[in-house]
């Protein structure tokens, strides 16, 4: 199988950048709605401000703005199908927000369509008030003959709006590349109604007509059903607020079933709006090969860590675009210190602080780990992330948070090499004795360059993982102090 791939940037110039035609299986896709409203919480910044990065991937995706004419000009220059449609749609809902929309989905569309394979699919996420204008795209691109189906999700959510039905599903448009029967199609069932369960129970049912064709009463073989096949209306629950990594997340179990009917084991799986990764883990639970593209950082990182958590260390993949050297890593801090924040946790594995005003106030990002032989009592490291100037300050400031939040550690990750005062402030924190016997300076400080070095935070060994005897654990773990803290006296 080839190699996982995570992708930072913008899909169209990654598809056109590194995808060959006809190497992908399946593509799911989820784009950014505008309905949803809640999406806008992500790009909140602690100081109010908002990620440049994350509004341009959501902004400017919905702004009849110069970006979007010359984009919506470019279609329409390049004639065929799709050309007389975007004409069509501008002669009815003029230069809005929806066209902007829809001249950014169109040429990312067709680049989809040319990485697909023949046997291949395509699965659209959207939401009501977008799909009949995709449908409209997706069968310009693909042609009506290849609309497979219009899947509807339903969920429950707490009742919203007035004066109208509840809004209680999303829509998912199912086109093959090929009407061809190689298209990979695996049936998959459903239970049967309570009803049919209750009269003819789990066995094979078989119905039919008589010579004048009347229909004759249903009998039952011996040979038990395969179930009902599946339908296109798909109840799943949302993924609850409290487990979501991400407010525009999926159930992973509604991408499951995408998986399972339009691939099998081995093939290649692309996401190329993967958020915080759903499609990513169940492609790997379910032994696909998945590439993601993502244009923030933070989803990188989010995507890292679910993987780690879910799957260990044992996950291969690598991750393109992301900054390998010191002036890339300038440049992001430079263009937007969020994603320069959010990248810097990913390498150390922690996860992006709750950016909601007030809450973690002083925490960049936090990382939980277990160290205690029984029980499960949850410890945690604490991250302040600086790319501009640093001082002692800032390590006295994180020093109070310590103690605030009564964590276990606390790292500065700094752009900028720290001072001499600020090493002197971390060494005088002391340790944080695990129970193992093993010792780690309670703040610590790693500097960008070191972390594209691969060195990692100190921390201490984790409950599943301690194989080694307590004294060589101790001098391995000195030895690799980021910043030796002083000594305590009584010891
Ligand atoms: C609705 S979310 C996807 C959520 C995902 N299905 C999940 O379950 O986590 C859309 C994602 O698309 C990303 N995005 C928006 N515009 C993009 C672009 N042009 N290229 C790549 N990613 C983009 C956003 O950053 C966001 O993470």
């Amino acid at each position: 199988m080839e190699e996982n791939i995570l992708y930072y940037g913008d899909n169209i110039d990654v598809l056109n950048l590194h995808f060959k035609d006809e190497s992908v299986d399946l593509v799911y896709l989820d784009p950014p709605f505008k309905s949803n409203q809640k999406y806008n919480v992500l790009f909140a910044e602690q100081d109010g401000s908002r990620s440049k990065a994350q509004i341009k991937a959501f902004e400017d995706t919905w702004r009849w703005d110069e970006a979007a004419v010359a984009t919506y000009k470019n279609i329409v220059e390049s004639g065929g199908n799709i050309s007389k449609l975007m004409q069509a749609l501008h002669g009815y809902i003029g230069g809005c927000d929806m066209l902007a929309y829809l001249s950014m989905m169109a040429p990312r569309l067709i680049e989809l369509r040319r990485v697909l394979k023949a046997t291949g699919s395509i699965f659209l996420h959207c939401d009501p008030t977008a799909s009949h204008y995709l449908k409209l795209l997706l069968d310009g691109i693909f042609g009506p003959v290849n609309f497979k189906n219009e899947i509807i999700w339903h969920y429950r959510k707490w009742p919203s709006g007035k004066y109208a039905f509840q809004r209680n599903h999303d829509v998912i448009l199912f086109y093959s590349k090929s009407d061809s029967k190689n298209r990979i199609f695996n049936q998959l069932f459903m239970d049967r109604a309570p009803s049919t369960l209750k009269r003819f129970g789990t066995a094979k049912i078989v119905s039919g007509y008589d010579e004048v064709g009347r229909r004759v009463p249903s009998r039952t073989e011996e040979e038990d059903s395969l179930g009902v096949r599946q339908d296109d209306v798909w109840d799943i629950g949302r993924v609850p607020p409290m487990k979501q990594l991400f407010p525009t997340q999926k159930p992973e179990l509604l991408i499951e079933k995408i998986l399972l009917a339009s691939s099998k084991e081995g093939d290649t799986v692309l996401d190329p709006f993967c958020g915080c990764g759903t499609t990513i883990v169940t492609a790997q639970r379910l032994n696909r090969r998945w590439i993601g593209i993502d244009i923030t950082h933070l989803s990188i990182s989010l995507i890292r860590n679910r993987i780690r958590d879910v799957f260990g260390e044992i996950v291969p993949y690598k991750v393109i675009g992301e900054p390998v050297s010191m002036p890339d890593a300038e440049k992001l801090a430079k263009e937007d210190p969020y994603q320069f924040q959010c990248w810097a946790l990913g390498l150390v594995g922690a996860r992006p602080a709750e950016q909601k005003k007030g809450a973690d106030r002083g925490i960049d990002g936090r990382l939980y780990f277990h160290d205690e032989s029984k029980g499960v009592k949850t410890k945690q490291v604490i991250f302040s992330v600086k790319s501009g100037h640093t001082s002692v300050a800032h390590m006295r400031d994180l020093k109070g948070v310590l103690e605030r939040e009564q964590a276990e550690l606390g790292v500065l990750i700094t752009l900028r090499e720290p001072t001499q005062p600020m090493r002197v402030e971390a060494a005088e924190a002391g340790w944080y004795d695990s129970p193992w016997g093993t010792r780690h300076p309670r703040m610590q400080v790693l500097t960008i360059r070191e972390l594209l070095d691969h060195k990692q935070i100190n921390l201490p060994p984790s409950r599943v993982n301690v194989t080694f005897k307590k004294a060589d654990k101790v001098k391995e773990n000195n030895n690799n102090n980021l910043i030796l803290p002083l000594e305590p006296s009584e010891n």
